[in-house]
């Protein structure tokens, strides 16, 4: 079985010690493909590291919103130096999150607008976090700036409204070990996105599935994702698995 974990982050202090074990550990479990994800500077400068070290491994590049400081315009200035790297696949995870800072909003759009506008230039794909923010993050992406390349709701909120807006605007739905989780209710969310939209992350080292909540995260437990969503679909774990490979080599542009 070949899998595709579409969003992780061996750039974590987590996987310091340990990252190449369990890099190849993952690879040889069936993990064929992992996008690991920057969210500052310093984690896109590592992911691009990582991704140049392993074929199977591509990296993004952003600033999140919950990374912004006083230098954030100048630092996505040196992201689009950056992005230059051939692994790279996408501009993220860029986006707006109101749970966590409330405080910031007009800064979290203008950085948002400003790294789709990036995403543009590069002619690349988003990958967009978005937590309590739906209406201001679809107004953007349809209205306000538009991404050309579209892209990815990672680990998107299990919110209908904002899945059939974004499948509505051309993007992919990306689930997470959220989906496994015992109150999570994810049932109509992951109904609601067509086949060709789907894909499957682990976020990881966080949001670990059942059933394995409070250990470390790893790409290997993508695999979980993808049986939950089998079983809500009605299909075979073999058939999502391929499936969300095949939808992200799209989405990234892997050959
Ligand atoms: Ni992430």
């Amino acid at each position: 079985m070949e899998l595709f974990d579409s969003h992780a982050h061996y750039n974590d202090e987590r996987f310091e010690t340990d990252m190449d074990e369990v890099i190849l550990n993952n690879f040889n479990n069936g993990v064929k493909y992992t996008t690991c994800v920057g969210y500052n500077l310093e984690s896109s400068k590592k992911a691009i590291e990582i991704a140049n070290k392993y074929d199977n491994i591509f990296c993004t590049a952003g600033i999140s919103p919950n990374d912004l400081n006083e230098d954030t315009l100048e630092e996505i200035k040196q992201i689009g130096e950056l992005a230059k790297n051939k692994k790279i696949v996408a501009i993220g995870e860029i986006g707006l999150d109101y749970y966590w800072n409330k405080d910031n909003k007009e800064f979290q759009k203008q950085v948002f607008i400003e790294q789709i506008k990036l995403a543009n230039k590069l002619n690349l794909p988003i990958a967009i976090h978005t937590r309590d923010a739906s209406i201001d993050t679809i107004e953007i992406l349809k209205n306000i700036m538009p991404c050309n390349k579209k892209g990815i709701f990672h680990c998107c909120p299990l919110n209908v409204e904002l899945i059939k807006e974004g499948i509505k605007l051309g993007y992919y739905i990306s689930f997470s070990g959220v989906v496994t989780f015992k109150n999570a209710k994810p049932e109509s969310a992951i109904k609601q996105v067509p086949l060709d939209k789907i894909l499957i992350e682990t976020d990881s080292p966080y949001l670990t599935p059942e059933p394995f909540r409070g250990k470390r995260n790893d790409p290997s437990k993508v695999e979980f994702v993808a049986r939950k969503i089998a079983d809500i679909l009605e299909k075979d774990y073999e058939e999502i698995a391929s499936i969300t490979l095949e939808n992200a080599k799209k989405i990234y542009n892997i050959i």
